[in-house]
């Protein structure tokens, strides 16, 4: 297809009005030549003679007559070895490189490749000359960190291909022709390590997709136990601004048991992304003992950055994520946050003055919403292997009010939401995930794992959700009548709540040892606290009640501090254990 030439003939903030010679298609990529630089911009809607694009940079001195270029190709990104430890702005442009090559304001027009053309990677070929591939035959593997990373005959690859040559094993560039194969047509196609893929696009070179039926562990007991996420499920984290979401996130990044992190910093404070920027290349990785940033990439983009570039950041993200679960390996996104993407879809449909929905988001929002969940997935791969591919987005509706169109349109559409509430966080409990509002799906739908992990888990937990309804009945109606009008059955009730809460629910983030549970520690510590639960308490007034909660209060969370079945681990078991023995 030959590609179209234009011009500019309108702009309105970061969208510009182009006129085109031949033909172009929607999504396509174009560039406006501005004086001596090109900005990269996106064809979001085409009318007729003229196309409305966004750019992605800032549009100051865009002039209406400026000459435009189109591409004839979607928005993509490089796929191959290397990808990992990288920071990305939106477009796969890699942050520090950039800033070193432009000064510390990022220059408009400049764009760098998402892969290093001079690192060599070792390769080893895994098939041979005279072979049938199709598009997603591995070709060979290379090392890339602690994981095997395998070269895939591209997925755009049409038909079927017989490999004519093949290079041996050896160290090469990511650029250099790895193999040589004919397609069904007769032509050559020379593969690299490098691959393109389009970023709307989901990545569906798989088999089947399965019920995600296995856990995704955060060590976060609260997540685990009573809200579970599952690997290759979605869940949501609403809360309000400052209720701890992007503390939470990095929490999990941390700690969940997946091969590979991808975090979509998405128009987030420059400052809060500074800070992730600085803290993750040296936090050290709890199951490697190597740096975290060996399996994570970061995706990084702050309010201050164009709209449109935000927009792309999240299909970013996940295509990455997409393109490591083909090797069979777990991936977890984290999209902090989704709110400020669905803003920027809301200032893009604003200027092409399409009919608003509710709250002027636009009227597909939902329909976006649910297409970007649901490529996370559980998946069986042609060779019979699994991958996955999590999602965890944060939402962030104005006031903490969750009536709002982007928290609505999330939970339509995700298995868990852990929704963290002012009431939570002003109290200072953390997380401030509020068991009265949140739910997962997963807690039944990975009944059978769950159940083997520890028989009867689910009506363990079912009973500890029903008991902090209750709790919370008695609290509420304790508010009115006070302490006195308060029968002691009801009020020794809602004190083992307010137990569960503080040494179960509640987790202290700045504990080393306190931060992250196992699975095998939360089903060990949640039968002693189902223990306490299940025990009846007798005192002769509240206030001895109060006292003995009090005690064991702070025996739990001693318990929580000490090092999994150490010395004082055992010390405060057995303490724990005469309390239920007497
Ligand atoms: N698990 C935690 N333990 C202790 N303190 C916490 C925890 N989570 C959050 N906080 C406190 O709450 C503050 C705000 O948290 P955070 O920045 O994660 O909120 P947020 O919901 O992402 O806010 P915003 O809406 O502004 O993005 C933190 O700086 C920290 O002081
Ligand atoms: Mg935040």
């Amino acid at each position: 297809m030959s590609v179209a030439r234009g011009k500019v003939v309108a702009g309105y903030g970061n969208m510009i009005t182009a006129s085109f010679d031949t033909q172009v298609r929607q999504n396509e990529v174009a560039y406006v030549i501005t004086g001596d630089r090109r900005l990269k911009c996106e064809v979001i809607r085409v009318r007729d003679d003229v196309c409305n694009m966004q750019v992605f940079e800032d549009t100051r001195g865009i002039k209406v007559g400026d000459a435009v270029e189109f591409t004839g190709d979607l928005l993509v990104v490089e796929l191959g070895p290397g990808l990992l430890g990288r920071i990305y702005d939106g477009l796969q442009n890699p942050l520090p490189e950039l800033a070193k090559e432009s000064g510390l304001f990022l220059k408009r027009g400049v764009y760098l490749k998402g892969l290093d053309r001079d690192r060599t990677w070792e390769f080893t070929p895994a098939a041979g000359a005279g072979e049938t591939v199709r598009a997603g035959s591995v070709l060979g593997t290379v090392p890339e960190g602690i994981f095997t990373h395998k070269i895939f005959v591209p997925f755009n690859f049409i038909g079927t291909g017989k490999i004519k040559s093949i290079m041996g094993p050896g160290s090469y560039k990511v650029d250099e022709v790895a193999a040589r194969v004919e397609d069904d047509r007769g032509n050559s196609h020379d593969i690299t390590f490098v691959q393109e893929w389009p970023i709307k696009i989901p990545l569906r070179h798989y088999r089947e997709r399965l019920l995600p039926e296995e856990p995704l562990v955060t060590g976060c007991r609260i997540i685990d136990t009573f809200y579970p996420v599952a690997k290759g499920g979605t869940s949501c984290i609403p809360g309000p601004f400052g209720s701890g979401k992007t503390v939470l996130q990095q929490i999990i990044s941390r700690y969940a048991d997946v091969d590979i992190i991808i975090v979509a910093a998405c128009g987030e404070r420059a400052g809060e992304v500074v800070e992730t920027l600085r803290d993750f290349p040296h936090l050290l990785d709890p199951y490697t003992g190597k740096t975290l940033m060996e399996r994570t990439i970061i995706i990084c983009n702050t309010s201050s950055m164009p709209v449109a570039a935000r927009e792309a950041s999240i299909y970013t993200a996940i295509t990455l994520g997409e393109y490591y679960r083909q090797m069979g390996l777990g991936v977890l996104i984290l999209a902090d946050s989704t709110s400020r993407w669905a803003q920027a879809l809301r200032e893009m449909s604003g200027r092409l003055e399409e009919i608003p929905g509710e709250e002027a988001f636009p009227a597909y929002l939902q329909s976006r919403i649910a297409e970007f969940y649901e490529r996370a997935a559980l998946v069986r791969l042609e060779d019979g292997s699994t991958g996955s591919v999590s999602v965890i987005g944060t939402v962030s509706p104005a006031g903490g009010n969750f009536e709002e169109p982007v928290t609505q349109g999330t939970l339509a559409v995700v298995g868990a939401f852990l929704g963290l509430t002012w009431a939570r966080s002003n109290a200072r409990r953390f997380p401030a995930i509020d068991p009265l509002i949140s739910w997962s799906k997963y807690l039944d739908q990975m009944k059978e794992t769950l159940d083997k992990i520890a028989p009867g888990w689910i009506s363990k937990v079912r009973d500890a959700q029903r008991l902090i309804n209750d709790g919370s009945e008695i609290r509420k109606r304790m508010d009115v009548v006070g302490e006195e009008g308060t029968s002691m059955a009801d009020f020794v009730l809602y004190l083992k709540t307010e137990f569960l809460d503080s040494v179960y629910l509640q987790q202290n983030a700045f504990d080393p040892v306190d931060a992250y549970n196992t699975m095998e520690r939360q089903v060990y510590s949640f039968s002693k606290v189902t223990e306490v639960l299940k025990k009846d308490i007798t005192a002769k007034d509240k206030d001895e009640a109060r006292n003995i909660f009090f005690r064991l209060t702070s025996l739990f969370r001693n318990w929580n501090s000490a090092e999994w079945k150490g010395e004082a681990f055992s010390q405060y078991e057995r303490q724990i254990n005469e309390f239920l023995g007497s």
